[in-house]
């Protein structure tokens, strides 16, 4: 059979850096490939290569083949008309594949009425049917920034599925998802790969063991390992896809719940609030008392509030009722929140050293203690000279997370911290934070869609919904 995609030594180097070296890989109709590894290893690298979306200050060598056709040798039309009808894929970041001014229930009726040239009333009733298959029939008539981050990853899944096409490159498609959505997702590939062929990058074992086909583990833009899914997960032969595999969330150690302690004094108190969101009810009489150094998870489907929850205790967005007193003599800055979209805390464009720079000065800040936390990070301080759309989207996640550490939080809304991180990484950074919330008197409040992860490091949960 021939290939739908084929990638023969595919390298890409940033000046003589190489961020992806000598890949080679195929995929015919209906076969399924999730690639594994590291942050920072270089797959989304490889899914803008496919694309033909890579930045032009990057230069690669090699061949990619979509239907038999070299990429390089095809015009930027000819390369566009592929898009969305032959090839699709969801971004890395959800917002990144949206129109922010356009409902959400438009955004895949035009994919129906421009790729497939339905009619109007057609491709509306598509759009609502596929909405409605991930979970999103009442957010027909929402923009994506009334949207939750869970929300905005299944609308751009179904806008950019909605074309029909045969390949299809999923960038962490399913992060940030309840296990359930998670599972729907994993499955909705399963069967695009049945079709065509589905080429995903996750940092979920259980999404690489639910869709199947093969597995192939990435670390420092090398293929380590490749092989059927079951094969790769079950009884991995590279020593860093042993750890890789070991190191999921359900196989942490439980000690780090004895991280936080007894709770200090309050740093935040909040008494009876209520938020609805477009006519929804997210919460209503929520009365949370959050202790110095305490650690508490926050739990709850995907757009049941987290996120609004975190913003109202932040002082972001103003509860419908209720109040939230803050410790007194604390300087405002020290409650601080990570953002679950690690871009919406960046400015694009800027190098991330000078951010860093202005932050220093603002707030008066050691400058020495920048290089020891990157180094804590895994951060190259290399990293810096570049902005946040050069950096991997994990790299800017724990670069956020440096950011507020260095201005010594009271109190810390963590919304989703490590969910662009693959799981080593991800056990070290929330190691790293429970440290800060023992040694240093942090309270952190930890939003994850990963209930083996909550229930290893929170003592106390608040479940939302
Ligand atoms: N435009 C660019 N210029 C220079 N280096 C870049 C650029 N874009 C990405 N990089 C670097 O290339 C490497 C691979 O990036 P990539 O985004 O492919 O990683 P990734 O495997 O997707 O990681 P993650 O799991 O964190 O998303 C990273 O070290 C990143 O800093
Ligand atoms: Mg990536």
């Amino acid at each position: 059979m021939k290939p739908l995609l084929r990638i023969e030594n595919l390298s890409v180097y940033a000046g003589d850096r190489p961020l992806l070296e000598n890949l080679s890989l195929s995929l015919c109709r209906g076969e399924r490939l999730t690639i594994l590894g590291e942050t920072g290893a270089g797959k989304s690298i490889l899914i803008q290569a496919i694309m033909g979306l890579l930045p032009p200050s990057l230069r690669a060598s090699g061949s990619i083949q979509i239907d038999g056709r070299d990429l390089a040798t095809l015009s930027r039309r000819e390369l566009e008309c592929l898009w969305g009808r032959r090839l699709a894929m969801l971004p890395q970041e959800p917002w990144h594949a949206l129109d922010p001014l356009m409902r959400a229930g438009r955004q895949v009726a035009e994919v129906y009425a421009c790729v497939l040239r339905q009619d109007a009333e057609r491709a509306a009733a598509n759009a609502r049917r596929d909405l409605a298959g991930v979970g999103l029939e009442q957010a027909g008539d929402k923009l994506p920034g009334q949207l939750s981050g869970g929300m905005a990853q299944r609308l751009a899944f179904c806008a950019a599925t909605a074309g029909g096409a045969q390949i299809v490159l999923a960038d962490e498609p399913t992060k940030g998802l309840d296990a359930d959505r998670r599972d729907h997702i994993a499955e909705l590939l399963r069967r695009k790969g049945e079709e065509g062929c589905v080429l995903t990058i996750s940092h979920d074992l259980e999404v690489a063991r639910r869709i199947g086909g093969r597995v192939l583990v990435m670390r420092g833009g090398r293929p380590l390992e490749e092989g059927p899914a079951e094969q790769v997960l079950n009884a991995p032969t590279t020593d860093y896809s042993c750890r890789l595999i070991q190191a999921a969330p359900g196989h942490w150690p439980r000690i780090e719940r004895r991280a936080d302690g007894e709770p200090g004094p309050a740093v935040l108190e909040a008494r009876g609030l209520a938020k609805r969101h477009g006519g929804k009810r997210l919460f209503q009489g929520l009365d949370l008392r959050v202790g110095r150094g305490e650690i508490l998870g926050l739990v709850g489907d995907s757009g049941c509030g987290k996120s609004s929850l975190g913003d109202i205790l932040l002082g972001l967005l103003a509860p419908d009722a209720g109040q939230v007193a803050r410790a007194p003599g604390i300087a405002r800055h020290r409650y601080l929140k990570l953002y679950q979209d690690p871009p919406a805390a960046f400015a694009a464009d800027i190098p991330l050293g000078r951010l860093f720079a202005d932050l220093l000065r603002l707030h008066r800040l050691d400058a020495s203690r920048l290089p020891p936390l990157l180094e804590r990070l895994r951060l190259h301080p290399t990293l810096l000279e570049r902005p946040a759309h050069e950096v991997s989207g994990g790299e800017l996640q724990r670069l956020a997370i440096a950011r507020a550490l260095l201005l010594e939080p009271v109190f810390l809304f963590a919304d989703e911290p490590v969910s662009r991180l693959d799981p080593i990484t991800a056990r070290e950074v929330v190691q790293l934070l429970t440290s800060v919330a023992t040694e240093h008197r942090c309270a952190l409040l930890l939003v994850s869609h990963d209930p083996e992860l909550v229930e290893r490091v929170c003592k106390r949960t608040l479940r939302l919904g």
